[in-house]
């Protein structure tokens, strides 16, 4: 496990590094791994809250700048709409301001980011340089044919058709799949049945976590993981 030191470091708005009054014991960061469909952001809304971190989805993120025209907004519809993975760098930049303040604030638990090995090892060094990399991870396994029938059933936009569901899927199998294989056998890399109904999946992780933090923490140090 890599474990950071107790004092964080940060970076100011002008990118010059600063030290962080964070404690190690205060923080959380998470990350959920899983397919189109597997429960991400359903499960991470409801960690965001039991632990008091912030949820940070970058598909959501994606989707506000659409929304609001902004110019990551229209570079990136087309990705969206096909199906396909935006640029690696468009993804990073924008991500590196929110994960940095919600690690400031107490913790994290970050959807859909890595979603390839090369983004893995490309933002590692510099998250590790913040202070602000991952923690645990927790991939969500469900069947193909359950994600199919539930992206079908929710119809989020032109992302939900069926031709860019299959994309969708496609493309978790060749990036994504292999950053599963590059986490496997890590002991802060948890794999959890996705296809039971929500409440279970979220005992599931939950369970995982709280192991977790206690073999890393201490029995007197669970606190956090059982969300007192
Ligand atoms: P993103 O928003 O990350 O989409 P996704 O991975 O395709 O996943 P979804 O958000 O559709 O599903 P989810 O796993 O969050 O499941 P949810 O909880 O919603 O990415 C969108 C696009 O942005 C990408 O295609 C790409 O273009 C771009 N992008 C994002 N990140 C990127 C990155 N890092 N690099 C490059 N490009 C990036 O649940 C789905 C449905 O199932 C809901 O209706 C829910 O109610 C239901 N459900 C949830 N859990 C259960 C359960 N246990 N049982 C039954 N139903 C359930
Ligand atoms: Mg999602």
């Amino acid at each position: 496990m890599d474990v950071l030191g107790v004092e964080l470091i940060a970076a100011d708005d002008a990118g010059a590094p600063r030290r962080l009054a964070v404690s190690e014991g205060n923080q959380m960061r998470l990350l959920l791994i899983g397919a189109p469909g597997a429960g991400k952001g359903t499960q991470a809304e409801r960690l965001a809250e039991r632990f008091g971190i912030t949820h940070i989805s970058s598909g959501d993120l994606l989707r506000q700048h659409v929304k609001d025209r902004t110019s990551i907004g229209r570079m990136v519809t087309s990705y969206l709409d096909h199906g396909d993975l935006v640029p690696d760098g468009v993804v990073m930049d924008m991500l590196r301001k929110p994960v940095v303040a919600a690690a400031e604030a107490g913790g994290y638990v970050l959807d859909g980011f890595p979603r390839t090995v090369e983004q893995a090892r490309a933002s590692f060094p510099t998250a590790h340089a913040l202070g602000v990399e991952v923690q645990a991870a927790v991939h969500l396994d469900v069947a193909r044919a359950d994600l199919k029938r539930r992206l079908l059933a929710r119809r989020r936009g032109s992302e939900d058709t069926e031709a860019v569901i299959e994309r969708r899927l496609q493309v978790y199998l060749d990036k994504t799949v292999p950053l599963l294989e590059y986490y496997a056998d890590r002991e802060w890399m948890f794999t959890v049945d996705g296809a039971q109904p929500p409440d279970a999946v979220y005992a599931d992780i939950v369970a995982c976590l709280e192991g977790w933090w206690t073999s890393l923490r201490g029995p007197g140090q669970a606190s956090r993981a059982s969300g007192r």
